[in-house]
């Protein structure tokens, strides 16, 4: 029987170390919260490492057995290749460049050298377990040269790639001395998959000008095969958050949360630790709108979760002192003794409260200044059941190609973030509902299954065109 293998950097179980031995919990971020409905099916299996360094070998096997009674196979990451691969070239080069961010990129070549070797030890472990005829569906910018890597060992495999962040324009990836080796792995897939027409453009045109290969319609012309570009916007499971929305668990959390904080109107915002996230963005204009209309004082409250990412990356401890020097700021300044402006939680929440959180919320403030997607966004518009609460998303997300009906918004337009957010809050229930029903018409029909049939229908498409022409 053919199987997906599906992988990523990370597997979508995090596994960590309690004083009580090795804990396992579900990991954060799109990508692993996305694709954990599908990856299931029909004796899948996740290929990805666990997220913490296991050098033990009676340990290994404990994580090993663990997690392959969930179809997950784990790839042990050394101290080293963490430091060099997860925390060096993926994120302190590629995380930041392909964000707009290349101000806080670093180039190393140790971390480039570990890189090349991570990719190649995923490589290995695919090699392990993919029969000749398994689908193999590599995610993300940890692994790019993984395809081609694959395409070396497996001349007729089936090998798809998908893109999770943006992809930057040519001028941002020609800083990097490595694009050309990262542009030639992603192309030993067949099909290659961005979120929007935007990136897929970028990625076109880095192949033109690195490679000098042509492209038609999104079909680029290799020596030995075609490849098909195309564009794919992810969707979430619909049902699981419009589902556990409704659930007695969080209708209970939402009225315990309803209850502490009276009648104040809430503003949400959830997202990873980041600073493609445009959290301070977002506190700056908060407090904005606290001066420009002291009306609203002791009558909303901005909850704002942040999930702690990527700490021993220096810019990301640096926005964490950034973060908790602004709300410490503005709690002490406008806060009464009966209203606290911001409740900010520095930890993740298990799926139930997250439910509840976006049920309670008259607004989702969404303010990144780049992002692939954003399931947030969606998730939020699920979990309204009856319709109402307002959306204010930045423009420079993913989603904001498909959610047309939220109130649209640039991050650092801090003028512009306080009177949509005014909008927001005054917008009539008539209105709400009328702008909600449209987006969960959308969200609801493009849902990651929906995505994944797509993107596989095309995978199939790709293979049959390689066979005519052959
Ligand atoms: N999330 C979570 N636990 C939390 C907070 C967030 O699992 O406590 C999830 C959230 O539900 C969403 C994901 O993390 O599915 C964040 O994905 P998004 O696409 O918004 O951003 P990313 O982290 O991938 O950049
Ligand atoms: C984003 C990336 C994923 C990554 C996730 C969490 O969603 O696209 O590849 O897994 O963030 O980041 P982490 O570094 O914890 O895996």
């Amino acid at each position: 029987m053919s199987r997906t293998i599906i992988i990523s950097n990370r597997l979508p179980t995090k596994v960590q170390r309690a004083a009580t031995g090795l804990t396992f919990q579900p990991s954060e971020g799109g990508l692993a919260t996305g694709l954990g409905s599908i990856y299931r099916a029909k004796g899948n299996v996740w290929v990805g490492w666990p997220g913490l360094s296991v050098d033990d070998p009676a340990e290994q096997d404990h994580v090993r057995e663990q997690l392959s009674a969930d179809s997950m196979a784990p790839v042990f990451l050394t101290e080293a290749e963490i430091r060099d691969f997860y925390e060096g070239f993926s994120n302190s080069t590629l995380w930041p460049t392909f964000h707009y961010f290349p101000q806080y990129a670093t180039y190393e070549q140790a971390h480039w050298d570990a890189y090349v070797a991570v990719n190649e030890k995923f490589c290995q472990a695919v090699l392990a377990l993919a029969g000749p005829d398994d689908t193999i569906w590599v995610h993300d910018y940890q692994l790019l040269l993984l395809p081609e890597m694959l395409r070396r060992e497996r001349p007729e495999a089936t090998i798809g790639f998908f893109l999770h962040i943006p992809f930057p324009s040519y001028e941002l990836l020609r800083a990097l001395p490595w694009g050309t080796e990262l542009v030639r792995g992603m192309l030993g897939a067949d099909l290659i998959g961005f979120h929007t027409f935007d990136y897929m453009h970028h990625f076109l045109s880095a192949v033109s000008h690195l490679l000098g290969l042509p492209n038609h319609n999104g079909q680029v012309e290799m020596p030995d095969r075609p490849v098909l570009v195309d564009a794919f916007p992810m969707g979430i499971d619909y049902q699981r958050y419009a589902d556990a929305a409704v659930s007695e668990a969080a209708q209970q959390h939402e009225q315990a949360y309803r209850q502490a904080l009276g009648d104040a109107k809430v503003v949400l915002s959830i997202d990873r630790l980041d600073y493609s996230k445009g959290i301070a963005q977002r506190l700056h204009a908060f407090e904005a709108l606290l001066v420009r209309y002291p009306e609203w004082r002791e009558r909303v409250n901005l909850l704002m979760v942040v999930v702690p990412s990527r700490d021993q990356v220096p810019q990301y401890a640096a926005l964490k002192e950034e973060i908790d020097e602004l709300v410490g700021r503005i709690n002490a300044q406008y806060r009464t003794i009966s209203w606290n402006p911001i409740h900010y939680f520095y930890r993740s929440f298990p799926f139930e409260e997250l439910s509840a959180l976006y049920r309670l919320a008259d607004v989702a403030l969404v303010t990144p200044v780049r992002d692939g997607m954003n399931l947030v966004a969606k998730e939020f518009i699920a979990s309204k059941a009856d319709q109402r609460g307002v959306l204010v998303l930045s423009e420079r997300a993913g989603a904001a190609q498909e959610l047309a009906e939220a109130l649209l918004i640039n991050p650092t337009n801090t003028n512009q973030v306080v009177e949509a957010l005014r909008e927001a809050l005054h917008l009539p229930d008539e209105e709400q509902q009328t702008r909600m029903a449209a987006m969960q018409q959308l969200v609801r029909q493009y849902d990651v299954f929906a995505w994944t049939r797509l993107f596989m229908d095309r995978l199939t498409y790709s293979k049959i065109k390689q066979h005519t022409l052959a």
